[in-house]
């Protein structure tokens, strides 16, 4: 089927680059290029031309081609969302209400909440509820405007329940909806089974999960939770070394709720990303700025947490590229909402509109290994991108923190 589709009368057109720019550093975050009164051609779901307005070229072969007025509307690439643990069971809503009377996450975890309280009712769920689940979420995630996903497992913590996760989100990925990248978070937390044995746990993750996983391809990444009582940097990283020997690419959860080592460990071992940097210092942003490793940041779980926050703004300015993602999870981050990560950037961490919006774009596509299919418009490129509602311009995306501006969301050139 070929599906043609000409957008014209576009407002703004942004993010438009080269193919061949896959992430955009420091200073050069400030830019975001685009096309005023533009138009947007797509040819079999993919981007196959674009300009102003002034210099259309116009309809030369009206066969099967929709053409969409976006007068008055902005067109951006879709979101990103380069961490996010969606395929979970149930919610956690009566953590947050222990939180607001006084709780502390590291009480709730120690009290066998958190993820241990996730794992339990994981482990209840079959396979079909849990993709029902996490497909309701990635859903309303579309809908929010974004277009490509980093799914995770971490909440099985064992052989089955694993494996479990890992097929709910190859079953997602199947679906051909939107690209997907899966990461093996079996070293999220220690089971209540491995409680005074924490070398068999690792052992277990190492001899019989990944060989398992990396047979049948289940997933592309291996993610340590490095941080106090989870895992220690040693652990973190013997375990993303057995995952490299298997043809995984490691990924952190690293200086979450202390200053712990994860930064460096995920440089040594090449991590495309590490991911949350509350406890970030000067020295681990001297060492992320001689490695490829793409430094990014949830502002979802540093606000609904109450957490210091990310030193983003000081890694922008030390010529670092700095990503953006959900986090989406029931105890952490409760939200896959892109436009809210960026309001909660430009106000908490002084990043302006243009490095959120990179942040959040090609920069989040980089740290999955997407940025040359997605994450601009840029020719050949997926036609993974939204259509605003009338507004001033792109920064008001930012500014009307919760409002839902989006009017339209296509993927691979097809109206969700
Ligand atoms: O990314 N930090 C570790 N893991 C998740 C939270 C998991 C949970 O609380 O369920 C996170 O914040
Ligand atoms: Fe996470």
């Amino acid at each position: 089927m070929s599906n043609k589709l000409l957008i014209k009368n576009i407002k703004s057109l942004v993010q438009v680059r080269e193919p061949e720019v896959l992430k955009v550093s420091g200073q050069d975050m400030k830019t975001l290029p685009c096309i005023e009164n533009a138009w947007l051609a797509i040819d079999n779901g993919l981007i196959a031309d674009f300009g102003s307005m002034s210099d259309f070229p116009g309809i030369l072969d009206w066969k099967d081609l929709e053409v969409i007025d976006a007068d008055g509307k902005i067109v951006l690439p879709c979101y990103a969302d380069s961490h996010t643990h969606i395929v979970y069971a149930g919610n956690r809503e009566g953590e947050f209400v222990d939180r607001i009377n006084g709780l502390t996450y590291e009480e709730i975890f120690a009290r066998g909440g958190g993820i241990l309280n996730s794992a339990k009712r994981l482990h209840e769920a079959t396979e079909d509820e849990l993709f029902e689940q996490a497909m309701l979420r990635l859903r309303e995630m579309i809908s929010q405007g974004t277009g490509s996903v980093e799914i995770k497992s971490g909440y099985g913590l064992s052989v089955d329940s694993e494996l479990k996760m890992l097929r709910v989100i190859k079953r997602i990925k199947d679906l051909n909806i939107l690209p997907v990248k899966a990461s093996f978070l079996g070293a999220h937390a220690l089971p209540h089974n491995y409680k005074n044995d924490k070398q068999g746990y690792i052992q277990l993750i190492i001899n019989e999960m990944l060989p398992i996983i990396a047979k049948e391809k289940l997933a592309d990444y291996i993610d340590v939770f490095c941080e106090q009582n989870y895992f220690t940097p040693e652990e973190t990283k013997l375990i993303l070394e057995a995952g490299k020997k298997l043809g995984l690419i490691p990924k952190v959860h690293a200086e979450q709720m202390s200053h712990f080592g994860g930064i460096k460990v995920g440089v040594e071992c090449n991590a495309i990303s590490v991911d949350h940097l509350e406890y970030c210092n000067d020295e681990d942003i001297a060492l992320l700025k001689q490695s490829e490793t793409m430094p990014t940041v949830l502002p979802g779980a540093a606000f609904f947490l109450s957490l210091p926050l990310p030193p983003a703004r000081k890694m922008i300015d030390a010529g670092l590229a700095v990503a953006f993602a959900s986090d989406y999870n029931p105890g952490s981050s409760p939200s896959g909402n892109m436009n809210f990560m960026m309001s909660l950037g430009c106000v908490q961490y002084k990043l302006t509109p243009e490095e959120v919006i990179n942040a959040c774009t090609l920069n989040s596509a980089y740290a999955m290994h997407l940025s040359h299919e997605v994450g601009s418009i840029a020719l050949g490129k997926k036609a993974n991108f939204f259509i605003t509602k009338p507004i001033s311009s792109y920064a008001f995306i930012p500014y009307a923190f919760g409002s839902q501006l989006i009017e339209s969301v296509y993927l691979s050139g097809i109206k969700q």
